[in-house]
């Protein structure tokens, strides 16, 4: 039977095709910025599915008498969505995990090389045309990435594949917290699991992979970056809540740690302007972690899986847990 289909944000033409080819009605705005709540329940009034973006607010709201069955979103972190609201509402929600783990680990590797390696600033050094010959006194002096210790905070698929990269690639002594501990995975990179005020003191390189949850947010807090190394690397691939950006300016600012690389904020697309007065200790880009051509089609493709298999009333291949 046809079902009416609402996809909140633009999305790759092909997507639209094929839920259109599957004979559903396919209702496309192009709303250049995520919905707020009140409008994704205006929109989806009627509908049965909805095809949405992190930048969607999906609050509890939303759900409320939904015609909606289901909520795919093109993404792997879901913190937008009120997912209790919508399972007591009987809307199943699904995500993107996996298609994007390598991409996003791969941003993860070239943040903390890009800061400890300070090539953002090396840039505009050559761009100015003010850089002499060759010296060996340099400066600034960057960092080894090579045999430093990384402390991974969650280790789910993606702070895995950083593991991989980074104990393979790079020779790195990886340490982790998670909730449970993960036995594969020290046997495969020699990790170890430790509580986070240990692993703070005893990494080079601080990288989050955690969701945010009420629990997670602001884990690096100012007592937490007071734990770190003077020569310590932020780096943060996850989402912009685990960090206070007001602390985390505050330490780059006073030397408590060396660096951070950030790719997503507290409230985005606004960066605090203390983070940004931190010059180039911060390097900074726009929530991009999975944006390779490929990595975006295959995690539209796979939510528009999702859509047509609840449609069809199979089961959804990638419901959130
Ligand atoms: C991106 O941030 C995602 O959660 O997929
Ligand atoms: C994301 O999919 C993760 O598990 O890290």
């Amino acid at each position: 039977m046809a079902a009416k289909i609402v996809v909140t944000q633009p999305v790759h033409p092909e997507a639209l095709d094929r839920l259109r080819a599957a004979g559903h009605e396919v209702v496309a705005l192009d709303s250049p910025r995520g919905l707020p709540a009140d409008e994704v329940r205006k929109a989806t009034d009627g509908a049965d599915a909805l095809l949405s973006q992190l930048t969607d607010r999906l609050t509890a709201d939303v759900f409320e008498k939904t015609s909606l069955r289901i909520v795919a979103t093109i993404a792997t972190g879901y913190d937008n969505i009120d997912a209790r609201a919508a399972s007591e509402a009987g809307v199943v929600v699904t995500h993107t995990p996996d298609v994007l783990t390598d991409a996003t680990a791969d941003l993860a590797m070239t943040l903390m090389l890009a800061v400890a390696r300070h090539i953002p600033e090396s840039d505009t050094t050559v761009r100015s045309g003010t850089t002499g010959p060759f010296r060996l006194l340099h400066e600034p002096m960057g960092i080894d990435i090579s045999g430093a210790t990384l402390g991974i905070v969650g280790l789910g698929r993606i702070g895995e594949a950083v593991a991989q990269r980074a104990h393979f690639g790079f020779g790195m002594k990886i340490l982790y917290t998670a909730r449970s501990q993960h036995s594969a995975a020290e046997e495969r990179f020699a990790a170890e699991r430790l509580p986070l005020e240990q692993l703070l003191a005893q990494s080079d390189v601080v990288s989050l992979h955690a969701p945010l949850t009420d629990e997670t947010r602001h884990l690096i807090n100012r007592e937490s970056l007071s734990l770190m190394r003077p020569n310590a690397i932020l780096v943060n691939t996850g989402r912009g809540g685990l960090v206070s950006e007001v602390d985390l300016a505050a330490a780059l600012q006073s030397g408590q740690i060396a660096g951070a690389g950030l790719d997503v904020f507290e409230n985005e697309p606004d960066v605090h302007p203390d983070l940004l007065a931190c010059g180039p200790r911060a390097v900074l880009t726009p929530h991009v972690g999975s944006a390779t051509a490929k990595t975006r089609a295959a995690m539209t493709a796979l939510a528009v899986d999702n859509i047509l298999a609840v449609l069809a009333g199979d089961p959804p291949r990638n419901p959130v847990p």
